[in-house]
């Protein structure tokens, strides 16, 4: 008998939370159809390319777009940086991007990068989904003498080098994501649109 009670009063909190949902439901689908009237909303929502303006971007500077939610960093590497970069090679943990995070355009060099000048990637590590630190100075003092200039995740202390490639020995598993992108003039980069479609 109190079997049976304790069922039906299972049954009543079933039946009330599936009308909790289903009026959740009902809500939820208003959102889209609203959204529908507003094309750039929508067209935003499922990521719309962003143009970056580099022009006034000077060398050892980090700017940041913002594409599909995600901030995607844009960096001008000096002539040291990028001549730093092969020399880390031994300390990473895919040095030659075997692991697809990049566009098949992308070259798989230490750069990483449609022209070497310009790192762009996605700024979320790769572990859980922090976003990284620019720390383009070599050898401070937290980071020790070996770093180049790169990226450091506060959340559980990975590191990647200036083109994105995670070092070895750190939580986070592959390099920095390279989102597609592609220049459509040499101060302008547009990040979402593929090289060869643009
Ligand atoms: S989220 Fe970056 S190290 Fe864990």
């Amino acid at each position: 008998m109190s079997n049976e009670g304790v069922d039906k009063g299972r049954r009543r909190f079933l039946v009330a939370s599936t009308s909790v949902v289903g009026a959740v439901g009902a809500v939820g689908a208003a959102v889209p159809f609203v959204a529908s009237w507003n094309p750039s909303a929508k067209a935003k929502a499922a990521g719309a390319p962003v143009k970056a303006d580099i022009s006034k971007l000077e060398p050892g500077a980090q700017m940041i777009v913002e594409w599909r939610g995600k901030p995607v960093w844009i960096v001008r590497r000096t002539p040291e940086a990028l001549a730093s970069l092969e020399k880390l090679n031994d300390s990473l943990a895919d040095p030659d991007s075997a692991k697809p995070q990049q566009p098949s355009y992308v070259p798989n060099t230490a750069a990483r990068a449609l022209k070497p000048e310009y790192a762009v990637m996605t700024g979320i590590c790769t572990h859980l989904g922090c976003s990284p630190t620019y720390r383009p100075e070599v050898a401070p003092e937290d980071l020790g003498p070996e770093w180049q200039g790169g990226f450091f995740c506060p959340c559980h202390g990975s590191r990647f080098d200036l083109s994105g490639r995670v070092y070895k020995g750190v939580p986070a598993p592959t390099n920095l994501v390279i989102p597609p992108h592609s220049y459509i003039s040499d101060t302008v980069i547009l990040v979402g649109v593929d090289q060869e479609t643009a």
